[in-house]
């Protein structure tokens, strides 16, 4: 049986004071919450994240790192250095990475392969523009996603890694995939995973991630390939996040 995993995407937004108030509140509602919770916070708030969250029942993690171990990568930040402010989580293929920093398949798939050489469970982001939809080439588009990361790590490695479905169309725009258009992508997946393994298949999480809010949760993650939720916006909002990690 998977556990669905919910898990806030807080992409550029945050101060140590709104941070503060914001994990404040989630700590203080997790008490009912079956899913496992987790926030990926921008690199400078690691270490007030760690402190916060030591403990608890909410991991964390970060939104992108390099995909090299060490060297002359101005502005860029390791696997290991995540490891060292207690990281469990790390975005890995992000849409914004991929559309506005020119991350490749190729690339995703090294920064994949690196963050589990550190021991970090990389959430996998796929997903299709809305012309792709429209051209009926999402599964292609998705799988070929999935595709490099097989051909460098292999599909054991998905043993220890999650994958997001976001359409990119959904993303920040307040259209979410419906349920029924969801769960055909994420079968979709898993039925491409089981393909080559039917237990790395079964026990894989799969999030859905694209405008999941309090209000269309508890639909998407009724779905019975939906194991979660990869959440933007509704995560910098405490009451929004702990509805969308009730539901689950
Ligand atoms: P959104 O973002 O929930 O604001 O649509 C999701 C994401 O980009 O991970």
């Amino acid at each position: 049986m998977r556990r669905k995993l919910v898990a806030g995407n807080w992409k550029m937004h945050g101060t140590l004071t709104d941070n503060d108030v914001l994990l404040t509140a989630v700590l203080a509602g997790m008490a009912d919450v079956k899913a496992q919770v987790a926030v990926c916070v921008p690199f400078p708030y690691l270490a007030q994240v760690q402190a916060k969250l030591a403990g608890s029942a909410v991991a964390w993690g970060a939104q992108n790192m390099s995909q090299h171990a060490k060297g002359a990568y101005t502005g860029e930040v390791s696997a290991a250095m995540l490891n060292d402010f207690g990281c469990r989580y790390v975005i890995v293929g992000h849409s914004e990475r991929r559309a506005i920093y020119g991350e490749t398949d190729a690339v995703v798939a090294e920064k994949y392969a690196a963050a589990q050489a550190a021991g970090l469970i990389p959430i996998l982001c796929v997903g299709e523009t809305l012309s792709e939809r429209e051209e009926c080439i999402t599964e292609q588009v998705v799988g070929r996603q999935i595709d490099a990361v097989l051909a460098k790590s292999g599909v054991a490695s998905l043993a220890k890694a999650v994958i997001a479905y976001e359409p990119v169309w959904a993303i920040g725009t307040g259209v979410t995939a419906s349920p029924d258009q969801a769960q055909a992508v994420h079968a979709f997946i898993r039925g491409k995973i089981r393909a080559l393994d039917a237990g790395i298949a079964d026990s894989l999480v799969i999030q859905y991630g694209g405008s999941m809010k309090a209000g269309n949760a508890a639909e998407l993650l009724a779905q019975p390939d939906i194991d979660g939720g990869l959440i933007g916006g509704a995560a910098l909002v405490a009451d929004d996040f702990l509805a969308i990690c009730k539901a689950g």
